[in-house]
């Protein structure tokens, strides 16, 4: 029985199911403009607008452009392998189904269970931050509000009282970003494809603005670059080679989002060829924009006043440029609603294929008639978010996103080798290469950034991982159309 929790979807039938048409299936939609769209959609958020700032100034100094580096590198080895899988079993449940083809339904399950993780909690956390860009535009022209924007409530919760600060801003986005996935991916891509021009905009208009002071002003660059790397100050993570670890830790979550695209898988027109250049081609651009913006910034302020809410718009303050802040604000605004849209649609792709495993329950994978989209869990995850968005911290929100994320990329990782070993003649239109080397270091890397989050979000992400347990166990295992299939073999084979 033991090793039925590991019997393996076979990928005859993930093929079948990605090919799939009619009235219960994904509309595919999505060419690879849309899909690198959605990739800088998901990428480009609150990481490099505020934590770019934020970890020069506590942890790398102006090196936070080789942390930067560090975690693209990490990201690029998870994305070669996210690249393989997505391009050979083109289908919504992304790293969940990779782990179901490849290492079995125990371990599929805890992977689907951390991508739910990974998605709604991230939403969450970005929705928070978005509402702090909103108040701060507000400020800029001096609008007041006739109400609160952040209530406080109290409620019993099994005899606790409970207070929370409901943030109506975070809530109100998220209610209406769940309206825009219910009503159709296509709708979907384009709002994001108008977020996304704007945000790049603004990243590139910071980017030149900062050359064109740099190249007046090499001195005053030169001397906020010096020293790069400041020296350590006698603790792990202050400075030093130690702290652009720490900071390649943090700014991790700048580039978490990526591997989202591949739950568009199911929703692209030729997924074989276009899966990897959204993957790659997302990630390989912010990167450049990263590393870009992180060395204008750490050159234009010294790397000690950039602990602030908005280092960006300070950043272009410094430059002259009066406008920073309300031009970071709409980046940011804009930004944050995509990022968002991304992963709540990535959320609800992965419990749809769930639900078709029969790991999950029907409902949660019924498509609407009209819209073709699986409605019902949309707004039942959009609701999960907006909840977790108004009761949980933003900071342990934002260390449960990188271990579940996290979870997920050495999954993939090991899963592309195992299934080179396991089955090497599976057509694979996208190779990552050199295979078992760069899915080793994309574990290595992986593991290094777990190891070196928090331990509240560890206890938080094992308390996640129980309850996962007890749905698998009490409802999953019974209804899995695997298992199923297994028992009548079994019962075959008997007779
Ligand atoms: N990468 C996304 C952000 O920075 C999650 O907001």
């Amino acid at each position: 029985m033991a090793s039925r929790l590991f019997a393996t979807k076979p990928i005859k039938s993930i093929m079948a199911e990605a090919a799939g048409e009619g009235e219960q299936t994904l509309k595919r939609a999505l060419g690879p403009i849309n899909l690198v769209t959605l990739g800088i959609g998901a990428i480009i958020g609150a990481g490099i607008f505020v934590l770019t700032g934020t970890a020069a100034a506590q942890f790398a100094g102006p090196a936070i452009v080789i942390s930067y580096i560090i975690a693209g590198i990490g990201c690029v080895f998870a994305g070669l392998c996210y690249a393989e899988f997505a391009s050979m079993l083109p289908i919504a449940g992304s790293a969940y189904t990779y782990g179901y083809a490849t290492m079995g339904e125990l371990v599929a399950w805890i992977i689907g269970w951390a991508l739910v993780l990974e998605y709604a909690f991230g939403a969450a956390t970005v929705a928070v931050g978005w509402s702090g860009f909103v108040a701060s535009l507000l400020g800029f022209f001096g609008t007041r509000l006739p109400f609160n924007p952040t209530p406080q409530i109290s409620m019993v919760l099994f005899g606790h009282p409970l207070h929370a600060q409901v943030d109506i801003f975070a809530l109100s986005a998220l209610i209406i970003i769940t309206a825009i996935l219910v009503v159709g991916v296509r709708e979907s891509a384009n709002f994001t494809s108008a977020a996304v021009m704007i945000k790049v905009a603004v990243v590139l208009i910071f980017i030149g603005l900062a050359l064109a002071f740099a190249f007046g002003h090499w001195q005053h660059m030169l001397t906020n670059w010096h020293p790069f790397i400041p020296k350590n100050t006698g603790h792990f993570g202050q400075y030093g080679w130690s702290g652009i670890m720490r900071g390649a830790g943090v700014v991790f979550f700048a580039y978490i989002g990526f591997d989202a695209v591949s739950t568009a898988a199911q929703e692209a027109r030729n997924p074989q060829k276009d899966m990897p250049f959204g993957i790659l081609g997302s990630l390989i651009l912010c990167t450049i924009l990263y590393i870009f913006v992180a060395g204008m910034l750490t050159g234009l302020k010294p790397y000690t006043t950039l602990n602030v809410a908005a280092p960006v718009a300070d950043g272009a303050a410094a430059i002259g440029v009066r406008w920073g802040v309300l031009l970071i604000d709409v980046g940011a605004i804009a930004g944050l609603a995509s990022v968002m849209l991304v992963m709540l649609l990535g959320q609800t792709r992965v419990l749809y294929t769930m639900s078709k495993d029969g790991l999950l329950w029907e409902w949660v994978g019924k498509l609407h008639p009209r819209f073709c989209t699986p409605w019902l869990i949309t707004i039942v995850m959009g609701m999960f978010a907006a909840f977790l968005a108004a009761f949980f911290p933003i900071t342990l929100l934002g260390e449960l996103v990188s271990l579940g994320t996290l979870l997920a990329f050495t999954i993939v990782c090991l899963g592309v080798w195992v299934m080179r070993a396991k089955q090497p003649d599976v057509p694979r239109p996208f190779r990552t290469p050199w295979v078992p080397i760069v899915p080793i270091c994309g574990m290595l890397v992986s593991v290094a950034l777990m190891v070196s989050l928090d331990a509240p979000a560890w206890i938080g992400f094992g308390s996640w991982l129980i309850v996962g347990q007890i749905i698998y166990f009490v409802y999953s295992r019974k209804h899995s159309k695997v298992q199923r299939a297994l028992a009548a073999e079994a019962a075959k084979a008997a007779r």
